[in-house]
């Protein structure tokens, strides 16, 4: 005697009847890089169909993402100006700031995450204000000036905030500063569990965040640690963090499962740049169908346990989740 499970792949009903896992519009955040200017829509070569986009670019942008039912964005700005500490983003006039602030006024329902971070805003490109001795980035100090970033996202009109710049402390440092302000209601998506990974280059060709010198290292995680890598979003959970992220993802998928063993908090995973250029790559030269690829590729995240996806496919697969 064996089981026959092929009974339950005999037609396309019932094989839906029992899918354990599902894709929906509802499951994608999809990143935007805007930039000063007007009329401004450049593709970035490593990333094909990514832009840079000035504010009305984006506006039209965010109209065509409502009609396809893709309603969550996750912004990132690439500022005219930059120094050490990254003022740029410390002031209501801030790129990133008048952005939100024309989304909302355009596209209320539209739902904006902001990456907060301050590497696309100093002139050495690291996520933080240096330490001038040794020159990695100051904890603490870049943890005081996140208070202040944090609350001009805020005031802008942001609906969640998404710290990514593996800052310790940093969870319960935003939740405090907007508490504080009166933004009790503002959630936090920690990039919780957030990996030193090659797969990020070809982000920072487009936001221009390469640093000038060294590496992530220092704040960002170690490959090799599983352990380690539940502590992490295990502690941001304690400081308050209201979703919890695993970043990349293709190369991480034990972590999303190990995560979503130890913790009830809803996880969301980032698919990174690299992960998105690997796949269009290799469809335009024909080695894989790139449609086909590309969903079970998100599928899979969900099956390994994440709740939220924020990929460069999203419109893609909203598009033909859509078809379907
Ligand atoms: C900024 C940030 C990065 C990404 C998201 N936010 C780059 C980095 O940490 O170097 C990577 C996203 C991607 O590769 O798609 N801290
Ligand atoms: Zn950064």
């Amino acid at each position: 005697m064996f089981k026959r499970f092929r009974r339950l792949r005999i037609n396309e009903t019932l094989r839906g009847l029992v899918e354990e896992t599902k894709l929906s519009t509802d499951d994608f955040i999809y990143p935007l890089f805007v930039r000063e200017g007007e009329g401004i829509k450049t593709e970035v070569s490593s990333m094909p169909g990514v832009f840079q986009m000035s504010i009305d670019e984006i506006l039209k942008e965010c109209e065509y993402l409502i009609s396809i039912n893709l309603k969550s964005i996750i912004l990132f700005a690439i500022p005219d100006t930059k120094d050490s500490v990254g003022s740029e983003c410390l002031c209501d006039e801030s790129i990133i700031a008048r952005t939100i602030r024309a989304i909302k006024e355009k596209f209320p329902e539209m739902f904006i995450v902001t990456d907060l971070c301050f590497c696309e805003y100093t002139d050495h490109g690291h996520c933080g204000i240096l330490d001038p001795k040794t020159q990695t980035v100051d904890n603490d100090k870049t943890l005081e000036i996140s208070a202040q970033q944090v609350i001009v996202h805020a005031k802008a009109g942001v609906d969640m905030i998404a710290p990514s710049g593996m800052m310790d402390g940093i969870i319960g440092t935003l939740r405090k500063a907007l508490d504080e302000n009166g933004y009790e209601n503002l959630p936090i998506m920690a990039y919780s569990t957030k990996f030193a990974s090659a797969y990020y280059g070809p982000f920072r060709d487009v936001a221009e965040s390469t640093p000038s010198f060294g590496d992530r290292r220092t704040y960002q995680m170690n490959p090799a640690n599983r352990l380690e890598a539940i502590e992490e979003s295990l502690e941001d959970e304690k400081q308050g963090a209201d979703i919890l992220m695993v970043k990349p993802a293709l190369s991480y998928m034990d972590v999303i499962r190990d995560i979503r063993n130890n913790s009830n908090t809803p996880l969301c995973v980032y698919n990174v740049s690299g992960e998105y250029a690997m796949l269009k790559h290799a469809g335009a030269a024909g080695l894989i169908d790139y449609e086909r690829v590309m969903m079970e590729t998100l599928l899979s995240f969900k099956r390994a346990g994440a709740n939220l996806i924020i990929t460069y496919h999203a419109k893609e697969a909203c598009e033909l989740l859509l078809q379907k």
